[in-house]
């Protein structure tokens, strides 16, 4: 029996991280198959998981998506080494933090091991069916609560992975009164793949995202050729793809690896009016960097 039909197999939920039976789990390995890992490579999809409204949904009940990153185990039970496009960084809260965490969490944070759930649903996390917009990479959310409370009428689903950042979001979403968006900590690579249905995306918004400046980094960051055509993928016909950088030479890489995504057009574009200086706009402007704005349309 594959692993995926093994999973399949079980007829209770997969339970929660700390529950023991996760443990007992089989483990993803680098010598997986194919379909005990459930995809292989950033453009297939995953093994049965359909779309369902905006989500990925598995047709057989108790399936389960692919491990995210941090949960893949090599056979002699180390946790496998993975590309990623963030490091780990402190997860103290200030007070501040803290006390916009303690208020909001529950209302606007997604908690990661949702996503493992098989009826995982953004449409319900959101409370509601609406164009979806995501962000990669919101950092403080300084232009998340902007953006998102000028637009009612979308969600606003924005991926970060560093917990301070989110915890401030909340603060600053709670302000801008901004009732449309959802924050998860879980990569967003691996989300984009597995958690957002193709053709579903109204914008994909990356700003300022992780410049990896130095030559061995650049393999880490975010926009590589698979993962545009996996971005790509998600967005709607027409739908955008709006990217900001202080880095020239990552802005050239941008539009050289969008440039030669056959399925999408566009390129260098004036600032984006609606799109409120951030603090790594400013840590940019301060030491004299050029920013760049793209937008790329499907
Ligand atoms: C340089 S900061 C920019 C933050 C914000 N956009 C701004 O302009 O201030 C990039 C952020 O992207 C987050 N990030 C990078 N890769 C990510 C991923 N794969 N999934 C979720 N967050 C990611 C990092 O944790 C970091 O906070």
């Amino acid at each position: 029996m594959s692993g995926v039909s093994a999973r399949a197999a079980s007829s209770t939920p997969r339970p929660a991280l700390s529950h023991p039976r996760w443990r007992r789990a089989p483990r993803l390995t680098a010598t997986s198959s194919v379909a005990e890992r459930g995809c292989e490579g950033v453009f297939a999809k995953p093994v049965e998981v359909v779309r369902i409204g905006g989500t990925y949904r598995s047709p057989v009940p108790d399936a389960v998506p692919p491990a995210r990153p941090h949960l893949k185990f090599t056979d002699d039970g180390r946790r496998m080494r993975e590309v990623l496009s963030y490091s780990r960084r402190g997860n103290r809260f200030t007070p501040a933090q803290q006390e916009a965490w303690d208020a909001h969490h529950e209302k606007w944070v997604i908690p990661d091991e949702a996503v493992d759930h098989p009826d995982f649903s953004l449409a319900a996390w959101f409370g509601r069916e609406a164009p979806l917009v995501v962000e990669i990479g919101s950092g403080i959310g300084e232009a998340t609560a902007v953006l998102a409370a000028q637009r009612p009428e979308v969600d606003v689903l924005a991926f970060e992975v560093w917990r301070p950042g989110v915890a401030h979001t909340l603060g600053l979403l709670a302000e801008a009164g901004a009732e449309n968006v959802r924050l998860i900590s879980v990569d967003a690579v691996w989300s984009m793949e597995h958690l957002i249905a193709p053709g579903s995306l109204d914008e994909l918004w990356t700003f300022f995202p992780d410049p990896w400046p130095k030559s061995k980094h650049h393999k880490r960051r975010l926009v590589t050729p698979s993962f545009a055509a996996l971005a790509s993928s998600r967005l709607r016909p027409g739908g955008s793809w709006r990217l900001a950088t202080d880095w020239a030479h990552y802005a050239e890489q941008m539009q050289e690896v969008l440039d030669a995504e056959p399925t999408l057009s566009g390129g260098v574009v004036e600032r984006w009016a609606d799109r409120p200086v951030t603090k790594f706009e400013r840590k940019g402007l301060a030491v004299d960097r050029v920013i760049t704005d793209l937008r790329y349309t499907r």
